[in-house]
């Protein structure tokens, strides 16, 4: 009897043993050790609790349906341990899998989020300022979710949530007038902004009048003072081009910009709302909301001068997202410093009765070689000069093999961005140029390199058409790559799923190394033609999803390196 996947094998063998039992959730994993076979199923484990019965004694009774109604697909089924289910498929069935997997358009990526809709709000940097190094994990992470994202058949919305409203711009706009000269007022760069920025905000502390004319510039923005109102749009808009700049060159597009302030008309009417159903009270002059039975600090949301906060804001920021986007989730990646934060708009969210899946995917902060970058340190290094070290340090390396600088960035690029998503983002991470740019072991340029390997290769064959060529997996090398292989679309899902993009990464380094032993292994262009023609042709299905892997990570692959 055939089965369509092996998991419908495995449910009909757990309902014809369990009669009127829900098993949808039954698995068949890739197996933890090749010894054991080629998938594992553990759910008898999982069921045990529910059916009241031992996990062997289960595993047994299911064992005798399965064994019953065993495919030719499956060519050995045995039950180990405290009720394991260990499987062994046939060579057949590998290759027709691998002959499916290579006409997907979407490489077995499963479309399970089509009709469904996220917004990713990331990068986000505030204006009138430089980026950063500290800036580079919230694009390339979030970038990355994004990418997985949409790959799964999401309808994704990244927003660029900007810092563009705030105290700072009653010191900038002080600044602009009184700290710039004329020729750096007519040429307005980042640089400027941030010059005039320190400037002022010294001033500001030493100097009460200074700091009372930034607070009235302050007031006067808020008011909509045509002069300030104009100052600000301009800020604005150098601050986004200098940022584009970056973003172009990471290969990060937004579709949309709806930075702080596009929320400013709404915020009196959330602090209404918060009053009106009794989340917010006051203290002390401001509206604050109190979290007592989830045990953490107060939230402001009006402070003691009218003014709203960050909070506020982000309450707003999902009511507009709600009524513009109807999202089913929304996906928030910023610094773990930001934890509190997210955990209380959350809950006041939740409060409110907005619906919507909000996530926070905290990254922990980076170091670069072995230091803490700060601006009291004086180490902030800016992305821009970060992204121009790595292109010259990728162009040393391929400039003897006749690379050029559009080579250089492709690698220099992949390096930095692959140093950073192979790490769970939870975790610090420390940046390490000889690491990120090492040709050998877990790093971007391996992995590039693998797939300029592998199109040399299919160059050296003379690119045949493969696609009538069966696939074959005799050999154990050959067998484990295919089944790798196999894995990629749950991979990508539970990337996705844990908000990992590190969990891709993995997948790819291991992927890479599979293939390095079949290649080392089995002969390819010196075997017979059928067998040439049958590795040639999961060499270029390796090449194929390591390619469309590295791209999810926002990771370029040249075909020549
Ligand atoms: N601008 C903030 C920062 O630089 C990040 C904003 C994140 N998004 C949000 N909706 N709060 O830290």
């Amino acid at each position: 009897m055939e089965f369509d996947s092996l998991e419908s094998w495995l449910k009909a063998g757990f309902e014809a043993a369990f009669p009127g039992n829900d098993f949808s959730d039954v698995k068949a994993l890739p197996a933890t050790d090749a010894k054991f076979g080629d998938f594992q199923c553990n759910d008898a484990l999982a069921a045990a609790k529910k059916l009241h019965a031992p996990p062997r004694k289960i595993a047994e009774a299911v064992f005798a349906q399965l064994e019953a109604s065993r495919p030719a697909s499956v060519a050995k089924l045995e039950l180990a341990g405290p009720g394991f289910l260990n499987i062994t498929v046939s060579p057949d069935w590998i290759a027709a899998r691998l002959a499916s997997l290579a006409a997907d358009a979407h490489l077995g990526v499963p479309q399970t989020g089509a009709g469904k809709k996220v917004v990713i709000d990331y990068s986000s940097p505030n204006a009138a300022k430089q980026m950063h190094i500290g800036h580079i994990r919230s694009t390339v992470i979030g970038n990355a979710i994004d990418r997985i994202f949409r790959s799964l058949g999401y309808d994704v919305i990244a927003d660029n949530h900007l810092g563009d409203w705030g105290t700072q711009f009653g010191i900038l706009i002080k600044g602009y007038r009184d700290c710039l000269t004329q020729e750096e007022r007519d040429n307005l760069t980042v640089q400027n902004l941030e010059k005039c920025y320190v400037l002022s905000a010294a001033k500001a502390k030493e100097d009460e009048s200074w700091k009372d004319a930034c607070r009235e510039e302050l007031v006067k923005l808020q008011r909509g003072d045509a002069d300030d109102v104009a100052l600000w749009k301009r800020f604005i808009e150098i601050s986004i081009a200098e940022f584009d700049r970056m973003y172009a060159k990471l290969g990060v597009k937004f579709d949309t910009y709806r930075g702080e302030s596009f929320y400013n008309d709404m915020m009196p009417g959330v602090v209404e709302q918060l009053k009106k159903v009794g989340l917010a009270e006051p203290s002390e002059g401001a509206l604050v909301v109190k979290f007592e039975a989830e045990k953490l600090p107060v939230a402001i949301v009006q402070k003691s001068d009218g003014g709203f906060n960050y909070t506020t804001s982000d309450i707003a920021c999902v009511e507009s997202r709600v009524k513009d986007y109807d999202p089913e989730r929304i996906i928030y990646v910023t610094d773990d410093r930001q934890q509190l934060h997210f955990k209380q708009f959350f809950i006041i969210c939740e409060k409110l009765g907005y619906t919507v899946k909000l996530v926070h995917v905290p990254f922990g902060l980076m170091s670069y070689g072995g230091k803490a970058i700060s601006t009291r340190e004086g180490n902030l290094i800016k992305l821009d000069d970060l992204l121009a070290e790595a292109v010259r340090r990728a162009y040393e390396i391929v400039k003897d093999r006749g690379g050029d600088e559009k080579l250089a960035e492709q690698i220099g690029f992949g390096a930095v961005k692959y140093a950073d998503l192979s790490h769970d983002p939870g975790t610090a991470i420390d940046f390490d140029w000889d690491k990120a740019l090492a040709l050998e072991g877990n790093s971007g340029p391996y992995l590039q390199y693998a797939y300029a390997r592998v199109c040399s290769l299919l160059d050296k064959a003379g690119n045949p058409d493969l696609s009538g060529t069966a696939f074959s997996c005799g050999e154990p090398a050959e067998r484990q790559l295919a089944l790798q292989l196999l894995q990629f679309g749950a991979t990508v899902k539970r990337a996705a799923e844990s908000y990992k993009p590190s969990a891709l990464a993995d997948y790819l380094f291991q992927t890479a190394q599979l293939y390095s032993s079949f290649y080392q292994r089995s002969p390819i262009l010196k075997s017979e033609p059928a067998v040439r023609d049958a590795r040639l042709r999961l060499c270029s299905l390796f090449g194929a999803v390591l390619s469309a892997g590295l791209h999810l990570l926002g990771i370029e692959t040249p075909p020549r390196i």
